[in-house]
């Protein structure tokens, strides 16, 4: 369909960008969406400029190191700097006046209320229409941060005309791109995602950014712009919704005697139901899936509709927490007074990212009944000690369970797996909670422990 359509003329537009060898295309917002497709489009031969207002980030991008941890993105970004195929830069304007194509990916966080704050897509969009009011080229903008159906047709596109005197879709093009890659393995879910999502009003807008991701093989889903804005919704509320399912499911296991894992493994094993996403823990968390249901469940209440089970979801989720704090005190009793260890502070294990973690409600609820909190995490601390500064750090997971009485294991850290006799019998009272059930029952009871994995009424019996 691609090629069909190249012989059009305003195929030919774009694809005599392409002969020239590479695209430029400027990325708005240095974070982990603008990076992994900067790179990305880097690797696959494009000229690509970063552009973020925090300068700091800039400077570690244009050296090659990413301002958060995700080392195979990392080791790309260095090898695109070096090769020259990216630069980045505070001047968001030039950037994106000397692109071909601008993707919009700043942060669009939850406000009190949950609905999400545009302020940063307003700015972006506001940057990007002096960009297109300034060049004579007809530019490709693509919006790439998640926002809540109608906001690229009612904010970003009359921004963009009203600044740049220009009309979408026939001056510029425009499209919605969600993005769906996971922190931990951004770049490879960059490079190789399960589908592309493209939104566009106008055939010429798809077509442009159809062609602009020729490289990656990937199935296309062509929609209008809206579509594409309730996809990324869809999604992730799916995933939320999967991931409080096997968290309720695991929780009344656990009263009843019953080991969740392979009663969930068993579920999942029904293609309608899959396995992914089914392991019991203590919530969802991350700088996505809560924004993203808080912000459906607003929208949805702006338009007179009750979201029922986006609210159940929101609110199972916060006392998830809670469950390994009760079994903890099934097994040690009051906790107050009680030294306790919590491993793992980012929202998961392999990242340094506590947007939204549930190690804060988990911390804020021990500290609440009176526990002393060490708390260890091997990339994460130092995000950490900037919201929370009060309670213990330890030096390693080792050192952090040393004394204590009892342990929360709070994220997946391959290297918590590894911890056996010596750390756990360094604690006072060997009981270890594992909140995301990612240790090895036996070797910690060969240890002399007691393991309580969430979702395990074995142990409650
Ligand atoms: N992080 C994820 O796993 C993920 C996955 C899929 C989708 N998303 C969505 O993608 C969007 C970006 O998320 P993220 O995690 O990459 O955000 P981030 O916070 O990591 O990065 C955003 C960057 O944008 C910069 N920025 C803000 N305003 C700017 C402006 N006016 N001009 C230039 N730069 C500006 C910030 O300084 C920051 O570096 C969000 O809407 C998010 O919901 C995120």
């Amino acid at each position: 369909m691609v090629s069909g359509m190249a012989q059009t003329a305003r195929g030919r537009v774009i694809d005599s960008l392409a002969v020239q060898g590479t695209m430029k295309i400027c990325i708005v917002g240095a974070g982990y969406v603008g990076l992994a497709t900067g790179v990305m489009f880097a690797k696959l031969g494009n000229e690509v400029t970063c552009a973020d207002i925090d300068e700091s980030r800039v400077r570690s991008v244009s050296s090659g190191m990413l301002p958060f941890h995700e080392p195979a993105l990392e080791k790309e970004l260095a090898k695109a700097v070096k090769s020259g195929n990216i630069k980045a830069t505070v001047k968001t304007v030039d950037a994106a006046k000397g692109s071909h194509a601008v993707f919009i990916c700043v942060q669009t966080p939850s406000l009190p209320s949950g609905k999400i704050d545009i302020r940063p897509v307003k700015t972006a969009s506001r940057a990007v229409a002096r960009a297109i009011r300034g060049s004579d080229d007809h530019k490709l903008i693509v919006m790439k941060s998640t926002v809540v159906p109608t906001t690229t047709d009612a904010v970003v596109r009359p921004l963009l005309e009203r600044l740049s005197g220009k009309l979408a879709g026939r001056d510029f093009s425009l499209c919605m791109n969600p993005e769906f890659l996971q922190e931990g393995s951004a770049l490879n879910d960059s490079m190789k995602p399960s589908r592309i999502v493209i939104g566009a009003d106008d055939k010429r807008s798809g077509y442009e950014l159809a062609r602009l991701y020729r490289q990656v093989k990937a199935p296309i889903v062509r929609t209008d712009i809206r579509s594409a804005e309730m996809i990324k919704y869809a999604s992730n509320v799916f995933l939320a919704t999967k991931i409080t399912y096997a968290n309720e499911i695991a929780n009344i296991c656990a009263r009843l005697g019953i080991d969740s894992e392979p009663v969930l493994a068993a579920a999942g094993m029904d293609p309608r139901i899959g396995s992914l996403f089914l392991k019991p823990g203590l919530g969802f968390g991350g700088s996505c899936l809560p924004k993203d249901v808080k912000a459906l469940r607003d929208g949805a209440l702006r338009e007179g509709y009750k979201p029922r089970l986006l609210t159940a979801l929101l609110a199972t989720n916060d006392s998830q927490p809670n469950e390994a704090i009760r079994m903890l005190e099934k097994s040690i009793g009051d906790l107050r007074g009680k030294k306790i260890a919590v491993l793992g502070l980012a929202f998961k294990g392999g990242v340094d990212d506590i947007r939204e973690t549930r190690a804060l409600p988990l911390v804020t609820s021990l500290l609440a009944k009176g526990a002393l909190v060490t708390a260890f995490d091997p990339m994460a601390m130092p995000n950490f000690i900037r919201i929370m500064p009060t309670i213990r750090y330890a030096e390693s997971a080792g050192d952090c369970l040393k004394g204590s009485d009892g342990c929360i294991v709070q994220a997946d850290w391959p290297e918590f797996k590894r911890l056996g006799k010596k750390e756990f019998s360094s604690m006072r009272r060997p009981v270890v909670v594992d909140g995301r059930r990612c240790l090895d029952p036996r070797k910690v009871r060969a240890s002399g422990a007691t393991y309580l994995g969430i979702g395990y009424g074995l142990a409650e019996r």
